[in-house]
């Protein structure tokens, strides 16, 4: 199954258990909301996933393949099917928008790939200008266009919207739907309920060092907080 799946993971920082057990999986396909209050492990639970820290306990399976036991060489591979876009600004502001999406892949991207990439995140006609010429919305979906020249199957975004206006988050928000109908998944780590209440097809909520909720959008919108 494509999915990223945890088991009994731990993972510690110093005297600081960050996550204390948690098994969840998550299925590759739609959009995933991941939840939590700050400082709950949810960066912390991306990185783990895309191999960047390793667990104290515990498995990280993502797409079949054993994360916490693959070399680097392959986890490179592995990301570029699930790539990770961090919290925070990732474009180099000395290079046009079609140049940072075109630094996929340490720069051999196939320029029809970039292309159809800056189109499918409607970014064709700004092509040519540079990251400070625009606004955070469309910087994050440039540095999406980026992940998207990778053809990866999924797409993990820590905090897409966190920080940006009403404006940029749309324009964000906009792009996960453009994701979605290109037929890609996305796990989303996100504070931002609204987009959750209208994109979310599941919600996992990191409580503790586990799982505090793992279900519909509903259930979780509903719940007692
Ligand atoms: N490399 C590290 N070394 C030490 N402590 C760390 C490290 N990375 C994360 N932590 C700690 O682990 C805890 C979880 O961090 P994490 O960044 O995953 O939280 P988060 O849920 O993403 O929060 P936010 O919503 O603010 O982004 C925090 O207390 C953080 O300080
Ligand atoms: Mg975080």
């Amino acid at each position: 199954m494509e999915s990223l799946k945890l088991t009994n993971i731990v993972k510690r920082f110093g005297d600081l258990t960050v996550l204390d057990g948690l098994s969840v999986e998550l299925p590759l396909t739609g959009i995933t909301f991941v939840v939590g209050k700050s400082g709950s492990g949810k960066s912390v639970l991306c990185r783990l996933a895309v191999g960047l820290l390793k667990p104290d306990e515990g498995t990280v399976e993502l797409l079949g393949e054993r994360v916490d036991q693959l070399p680097e060489r392959r986890l490179v591979a592995l990301r570029a099917r699930v790539p990770y876009l961090v919290q925070g600004p990732a474009l180099l502001d000395w290079l046009t928008l079609e140049a940072n999406v075109a630094l996929a892949g340490k720069g051999s991207a196939n320029p029809s790939r970039v292309s159809r990439a800056l189109e499918q995140m409607g970014l064709h006609a700004l092509k040519d200008r540079f990251p400070p010429q625009v606004g955070p919305g469309i910087r994050k979906r440039t540095a999406i266009a980026r992940a998207l020249v990778l053809e990866p199957t999924c797409l993990l975004l820590d905090e897409p919207t966190t920080g940006l206006d009403l404006v940029a988050a749309g324009q964000v928000n906009e792009a996960l739907e453009a994701v979605r109908a290109a037929g890609l998944g996305a796990v989303v780590v996100s504070h931002d309920y609204a987009a959750l209440e209208r994109l979310a097809d599941r919600v996992v909520e990191v409580r503790q060092g586990a799982i505090g909720y793992q279900g519909g959008k509903t259930g979780f919108l509903n719940a007692p907080k």
